[in-house]
């Protein structure tokens, strides 16, 4: 195991704030389901991806369970994440959600539980709730998604743990810059989800003329930005060959004058912009 001071590789770990550690790339796994995702998910764990991310409303987390155990693979190597949904949050909801999740994964903890996205004046009760499936070590990490800063604040603010993970939407096009920063200085670790602009900017000229430049695919380019700049990125892919092009950003480096160009891209200031 690498730690994140060294080179980028696929056996890097990001240390979190709570001393658990997750890897610099996993799988999104929305809009896979059925059969299709056991085989996807076999394939990725084949592959060297060990962070598998879902959540209730994919109506994935059975197959995937079932895969990672068909896989023979340590269940320890595996970070499994996935998320109360709003429909759920609260106090009691909450500790129920979780132990429909770890039997439909059919596992004892899962590693990293989010709140899938605020909903205000329930965020506080469902922190506690959370705060307590970790004590009683049903779930590892702890950590929320979608939440801007003044929201992490009243986190903080509460006085309960501070969140592992926010897991936002981020890649060169989206970027909250303010929010990053807050999250750096609060040792919360950016999880960056459609990374791949859910393959709507591939086609972007500034984005193809540097995958060119490189000889690499855009999406690789994208998520290459992504560790660059410190984060785990989750790409969804049912498709082999982009599941394998995906993984494989760990031999070749953008050069600071190329990140500087893709960072032009961005076209939000705040994440309060695009909702
Ligand atoms: N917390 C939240 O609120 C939230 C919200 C959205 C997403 N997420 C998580 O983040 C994950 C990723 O985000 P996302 O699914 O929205 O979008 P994404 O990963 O940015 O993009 C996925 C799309 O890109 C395509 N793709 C994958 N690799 C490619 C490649 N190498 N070249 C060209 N196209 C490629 C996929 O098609 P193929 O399948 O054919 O490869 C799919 O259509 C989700 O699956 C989910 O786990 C979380």
């Amino acid at each position: 195991m690498k730690d994140s001071t060294e080179e980028p590789s696929p056996d890097t770990r990001i240390k979190l704030n709570d001393g658990n550690e997750i890897p610099l790339i996993g799988l999104g796994t929305w809009g896979i389901g059925g059969k299709s995702c056991y085989k996807t998910i076999l394939e990725a764990l084949d592959i060297g991806y060990r962070l598998i991310d879902t959540a209730p409303m994919y109506l994935n987390e059975e197959e995937i369970g079932r895969a990672m155990r068909d896989s023979g693979i340590d269940r320890d190597e595996i970070i499994i994440t996935t998320k109360v949904a709003s429909a759920d949050m609260g106090y009691e909801s909450t500790i129920r959600a979780c132990h429909n999740s770890l039997r439909r994964l059919g596992v004892e903890q899962i590693d990293l539980y989010l709140i899938h996205w605020p909903s205000a004046g329930r965020n506080i009760k469902t922190w506690e709730a959370m705060e307590e499936l970790r004590s009683q070590g049903l779930v590892r990490s702890i950590g929320v998604s979608n939440y801007t800063s003044n929201l992490l604040n009243d986190l903080l603010s509460s006085g309960g743990p501070i969140p592992a993970v926010n897991q936002i939407e981020a890649n060169p096009f989206i970027y909250d810059i303010e929010l990053a920063k807050y999250c750096a200085d609060n040792r919360i670790h950016i999880e960056a989800y459609s990374p791949l602009t859910r393959g709507y900017c591939l086609q972007e000229k500034k984005l193809l003329q540097i995958a060119n430049a490189y000889g690499r695919s855009p999406a690789q380019i994208l998520l290459r930005w992504s560790i660059q700049r410190g984060l785990t990125v989750i790409p969804k892919s049912a498709t082999t060959t982009h599941l394998r092009e995906n993984f494989d950003i760990f031999d070749f480096e953008i050069y600071l004058g190329d990140m500087n160009k893709l960072d032009t891209l961005n076209t939000v200031s705040s994440m309060l912009d695009w909702r």
